[in-house]
């Protein structure tokens, strides 16, 4: 994301200083709370857009909590009580229907955030969110988001940045649904995964994390053997190859190229 201009940042040693404050230096929890919160700090833009002040309430309200791969933070429709920002691992935001089909939105990884739709809305879940990897989620209590909202509106700009790249992509999506074929919705979704959680690497892009043909399926809005069709295409055509499990586009520029979507990756 593009920082954004005036958003003033507390620097990592007035953020120490902040913690220290309310924990003791040295305490079991001072060591926790450093360690975990000057990483998120770092890759969290919600967080970072926080004048100190509001931080510090942040970091004395908020609590973390650990959730095993697997393990489900809340189901759709759910009652909305919490603001979620990944520390560690790794969310899938998806919704089921009851004849097992599933689509998933997203794949959220450390320092980004969700569940503020319904919260923001007044309303419930609008999709399950689920930790793929072992995760560790800092849980701000919608009392406390609201107040930061209505106190600092730098936070508000950063959340509406946020949303408005959502649904710019949540568009592209309903686009590909309808003018792309299954081999052109599998590439646009691998430069979306690499231009979201992706390494630059010998000339291509490593998609970070793993993904299995399933979880694909689930992202693209098809099934199964499309997919893999689809993936199989693309490793022939030198676009697209696996490393140790990892997807790696060879040459993102093409592919874009190919899917008639000319910014750069
Ligand atoms: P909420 O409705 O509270 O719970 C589900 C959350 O999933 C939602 O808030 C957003 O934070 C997140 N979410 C919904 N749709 C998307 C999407 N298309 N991309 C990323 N996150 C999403």
């Amino acid at each position: 994301m593009e920082p954004l201009g005036g958003v003033i940042q507390p620097t990592l040693r007035e953020i120490d200083d902040l913690i220290a404050s309310y924990c003791p230096k040295g305490s079991p929890e001072y060591t926790k709370i450093t360690g975990m919160s000057l990483a998120l700090l770092r890759s969290s833009p919600l967080l970072r857009s926080l004048p100190p002040a509001a931080l510090r309430r942040v970091l004395k309200f908020a609590r973390w909590r650990e959730f095993p791969a697997g393990m489900d933070v809340f189901t759709k429709y759910d009652q909305a009580s919490h603001l979620f920002i990944i520390g560690r691992g790794r969310v899938k935001i998806f919704s089921a229907s009851a004849g097992k089909k599933r689509k998933t939105f997203a794949y959220l990884g450390v320092g980004k955030f969700f569940g503020e739709m319904a919260l923001l809305e007044g309303r419930e879940r609008s999709a399950s969110a689920q930790a793929v990897e072992d995760t560790q989620l800092l849980l701000i209590h919608k009392r406390d988001f609201k107040a930061m909202l209505l106190e600092d509106s730098k936070l508000a700009v950063t959340l509406l940045h946020v949303l408005s790249d959502r649904l710019r992509r949540a568009n592209e999506e309903i686009e590909g649904l309808m003018f792309r074929n299954v081999l052109g919705r599998v590439s646009k979704t691998l430069i979306t995964l690499a231009e979201q959680s992706g390494k630059r690497w010998r000339g291509g892009m490593l998609i970070g994390g793993k993904f299995t043909h399933q979880e694909l399926a689930d992202l693209v809005g098809t099934t199964r053997e499309p997919l893999s069709r689809a993936l199989a295409a693309l490793r022939r055509a030198d676009l697209v190859e696996v490393r140790h499990g990892q997807l790696f586009l060879r040459d993102p520029r093409k592919m874009r190229d190919l899917v008639g979507d000319g910014a750069p990756v």
